[in-house]
């Protein structure tokens, strides 16, 4: 696949459609791709198995939603998120609002995937829709540059015509759907993400718009069932890596580096969602079992689920979930303090109780 040396600032409508066969696999890359779908299929595996599965689910998508969301004060804003969430109060906090928007196009896309069965640009405007909160839709005017922050340097101008983009857009969406073309669906994930953020068709929120794309492949082509993988996170944390490969895809042609580097993205994120999971699933156990043993009269499946569903709870979710009524409810959330499961806070006039060491093993994941 071609693609021309030309000058940023003059690379109006310059990228070429999708025409993989001149891309060659090294022997790297397959070591890699192998490893890749290994630890993809384990993941795939095991999300099957699970007992709570939507408690994990819903922790998952939200960290998922976090790291792409790219927040910066994480331990605060990782406790401001789960408390707005708790207390299902109208948000301000754009920040967090932004989080909350992510996941829903994220949710919104897979059961689009799994209604449809092929993935359109309909349904990748409606992702960003989602995201953005407005209907601006594929860009018609002109003028989106890519802008090194620091430097304030163009690095990349997308395509400019709106016929233009409309013609790449149903490229891509070919590309995305054609099941013989002989090209390992990891690979053809990687090609699909940097098209689709070389096209840039929206004016804003074009990378997240292509990290839930990516997420969403894997739906469509049966390797995952869930978006249960922390793939942006890996995208975050290696951002200047990861603009200088889309770059250099563009200004020299070099694919290898950039697909070995989303194969590597791949394998380490489904290995970091295994660990993550399995220690909540362990937590949520260890948890069952103190409340048994010690507080046996209050015990029962529904109730650890509530204290796992979100890290933090309150009186109304018991009550909701017809756990207890309001008096006995405040009770057993008392009583869980005093064992050190749940602490309370007060924010205003409501009291909220964090789960202690749900709450610890999100602050603390270990990552690569
Ligand atoms: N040289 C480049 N060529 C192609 N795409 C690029 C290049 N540099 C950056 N990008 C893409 O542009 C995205 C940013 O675009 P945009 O601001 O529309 O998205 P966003 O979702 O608002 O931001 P972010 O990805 O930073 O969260 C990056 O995430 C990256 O995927
Ligand atoms: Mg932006």
């Amino acid at each position: 696949m071609k693609y021309k040396i030309i000058d940023p600032d003059k690379a109006y409508n310059e990228l070429p459609k999708i025409s993989p066969q001149g891309i060659t696999l090294n022997e790297d890359i397959y070591v890699q791709l192998i490893k890749s779908h290994k630890v993809l299929a384990e993941l795939k595996g095991y999300s099957e198995l699970l007992p709570n599965k939507n408690i994990i689910l819903n922790s998952i998508t939200l960290e998922e939603a976090k790291d792409s969301s790219e927040i910066e004060n994480i331990i605060t804003t990782h406790d401001e998120l789960y408390k707005a969430i708790a207390l299902k109060k109208k948000i301000h906090n754009p920040a967090i609002k932004e989080v909350l928007n992510y996941r829903r196009a994220l949710f919104l896309g897979m059961d689009l995937i799994k209604e449809k069965g092929i993935f359109t640009t309909n349904m990748i405007v409606a992702i960003q829709q989602e995201i953005e909160e407005n209907e601006a839709g594929l860009r018609k005017l002109p003028g989106t540059k890519l802008m090194n922050d620091l430097t304030g340097e163009i690095r990349y101008t997308p395509p400019d015509d709106q016929d233009v983009i409309k013609s790449l857009m149903r490229n891509l969406e070919e590309f995305i759907n054609e099941e013989n073309d002989k090209l390992d669906p990891l690979i053809k994930l990687a090609i699909i993400h940097y098209q689709f953020e070389a096209i840039h068709p929206f004016y804003d929120g074009n990378g997240r718009t292509g990290r839930i794309i990516n997420v969403l492949y894997l739906i469509l082509m049966r390797l995952l069932n869930e978006p249960f993988l922390y793939l942006s996170s890996y995208i975050i944390r290696h951002k200047p890596k990861y603009y200088s490969l889309l770059h250099d895809v563009t200004f020299k042609d070099e694919w290898e580096p950039w697909l070995m580097f989303i194969l590597q993205a791949i394998e380490t994120t489904a290995k970091e969602t295994l660990t993550m999971s399995e220690n909540i699933i362990k937590l949520f156990d260890a948890t069952s079992v103190v409340i048994k043993n010690e507080l046996n009269k209050i015990y029962s499946k529904e109730l650890v689920e509530v204290l796992f569903s979100n890290v933090y709870c309150k009186i109304s979710d018991l009550v909701d979930n017809g756990i207890a009524s309001r008096n006995i409810a405040s009770n057993y959330l008392k009583m869980l303090e005093t064992k050190g499961i749940l602490k309370s806070v007060k924010i205003g006039r409501e009291v909220i109780y964090i789960n202690v060491n749900l709450f610890a093993l999100f602050k603390n994941p270990k990552r690569h």
